[in-house]
């Protein structure tokens, strides 16, 4: 059940539930009614500011005891410097909640005072993604060990229609958000090419989009044979599915949304070693977020077109997987050598992206689990992001730092183009272990003449290993939120 998020103009020190939250910054200032809220809990955090006891730093957390008639629990969360206010602000939420769900405090309060649209749209988000969690396969503990699940949170903050219009929005995008999450955290063998296609319709029907699948059958008839070659050591019907949201004007082009859906990839026959093959099943992520993103563009009604791609299958070895050193025909006519079939990744968007041009979009965004070398370029800190249009790169980044989901360039240069050139065909997989992840990039480049295209290579960031506060290990959601921001930068 997702967090309900309510606003409220009332009084946050009245508030009666089991936890209520204040968010600090590093300069620690005590607002009057923080100060007056204080003074009802017998001045507790005044004592801890002054003690350096609590600093408001970055992820910080201190609990006290609620004032008597107020809530059980204060908890104080920093938010360390305050330049980017939502950003921090996304985060401390997100914190909070996940105390809140740690302590089985089911309703909590969040200390506003006077909050902008943005604001309080970035506190939603922050809360329902803390609030996050996949629970589908775990057998609840017996009614006496159980903690109460978070259910509700109440911003208390001046009411205003920007406020309302925070809310809205924050609902929106955290629910597109906890989809791409959900899906991610799926296990294989349940989020299937099949389940990520019968969930496109769902987000079709729910928002009235238009909806195409193609399964094995139909990209025989379209020539797809470097998505196909992936696809043939699987019994698992490819799934090729296009979500058309038509928010803008009939003539205008749509933005199109490309994500890599591998639901698991084992290397096919140049498989993979067995340490952390289960994190294969995460290398769908990309096509989590394109679904997420449409499922919140279809709740925010953005007034512009969207196609949504996705090209999804699993890689598997078989007696009729594809080999190294066979020679496929993609989509576009493009002759590829395959040198390794763990390069994957870039056969099935090879034809996703020559399929795009049928929707003569005004820019094309990919994003793909593509490499292990974007991770030793950029670490799970930043989204690789490769174009020639510098505009363009500037554009996604821009729309990453607001959805806090950095993204960081790297070069997409002719001279990388000579480690992909084949002997036998016109283009191979793979181009060794320099520049890997340019290379795969390249790769990419070479099936998107036709329109401004970015590549988003989120190996690194779609999954984390380690509890990182804000997020558990998992599933991020990026780039769901920067594909959202993205489109409604370019809406009217
Ligand atoms: N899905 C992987 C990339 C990946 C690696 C994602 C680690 C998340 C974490 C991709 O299909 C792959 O296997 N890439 C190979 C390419 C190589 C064979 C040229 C890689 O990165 O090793
Ligand atoms: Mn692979
Ligand atoms: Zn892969």
């Amino acid at each position: 059940m997702p967090l309900s998020v309510t606003l409220s103009d009332g009084d946050a020190s009245a508030f009666e539930g089991s936890m209520l939250v204040i968010a600090l910054n590093e300069k620690a200032e005590l607002s009057d009614s923080v100060t007056s809220l204080d003074a009802a809990m017998g001045g507790s955090l005044r004592r801890s500011v002054d003690l350096r006891d609590f600093r408001g730093a970055r992820d910080e957390v201190l609990h006290l005891t609620g004032p008597s008639g107020g809530a059980r629990r204060v908890v104080v969360v920093g938010m360390g410097s305050s330049e980017d206010r939502p950003g921090s602000l996304r985060r401390a939420a997100a914190i909070a909640a996940r105390q809140a769900a740690k302590l089985g405090a089911d309703q909590i309060g969040w200390h506003g005072g006077v909050l902008s649209e943005t604001e309080v749209e970035a506190i939603t988000v922050g809360l329902m993604a803390g609030a996050w969690n996949y629970l589908d396969l775990k057998t609840p503990p017996p009614e006496d060990e159980r903690r109460l699940p978070l259910v509700s949170a109440i911003i208390f903050a001046a009411d205003s229609p920007d406020a309302r219009r925070g809310l809205a929005s924050g609902e929106a995008i955290a629910a597109g958000q906890a989809l791409a999450r959900t899906l991610a955290m799926m296990p294989g063998n349940l989020c299937t090419p099949e389940f990520l296609a019968s969930t496109g319709t769902a987000i079709a029907d729910r928002h009235g989009m238009a909806i195409t699948v193609l399964g094995r059958t139909e990209m025989e008839a379209e020539g797809m044979g470097a998505l196909l070659c992936v696809a043939q050591g699987t019994p698992q019907d490819p799934k090729l599915i296009a979500i058309e949201y038509k928010g803008g004007s009939p003539g205008e082009k749509p933005i199109t949304l490309v994500g890599k859906g591998l639901c698991f990839d084992s290397g096919g026959i140049s498989i993979k070693p067995a340490q952390s093959m289960e994190d294969m099943k995460f290398d769908m992520c990309g096509a989590a977020a394109v679904l997420g993103a449409m499922e919140s563009i279809g709740r925010l009604k953005l007034r512009v077109n969207v196609v949504g791609l996705i090209g999804s299958t699993t890689n598997m070895p078989s007696g009729t997987a594809v080999n190294p050193g066979d020679v496929v025909r993609s989509h576009l006519g493009k002759y590829i050598e395959i040198i390794n079939t763990d390069a994957e990744g870039r056969l099935v968007l090879a034809d996703v992206l020559s399929y795009a041009r049928r929707f003569d979009p005004a820019v094309v965004i990919d994003a793909a689990t593509l490499t292990g070398a974007v991770v030793i370029a950029l670490g799970h800190t930043a989204t690789g992001v490769f174009s020639r249009d510098e505009g363009l790169i500037a554009e996604v980044i821009a729309a990453g730092k607001r959805a806090g989901e950095p993204g960081w360039s790297l070069p997409l240069w002719d001279e990388y183009r000579d480690l992909i050139k084949s002997e036998v065909a016109d283009i191979k997989n793979s181009g060794g272990r320099a520049a890997g992840a340019v290379t795969a990039a390249m790769f990419l480049k070479e099936f998107t003449d036709s329109y401004p295209w970015v590549h988003l290579d989120i190996a690194g960031t779609a999954y984390t290993e380690s509890d990182l506060g804000a997020i558990p290990k998992g599933p991020t959601g990026v780039p769901t939120a920067t594909f959202i921001e993205f489109v409604r930068g370019r809406s009217s």
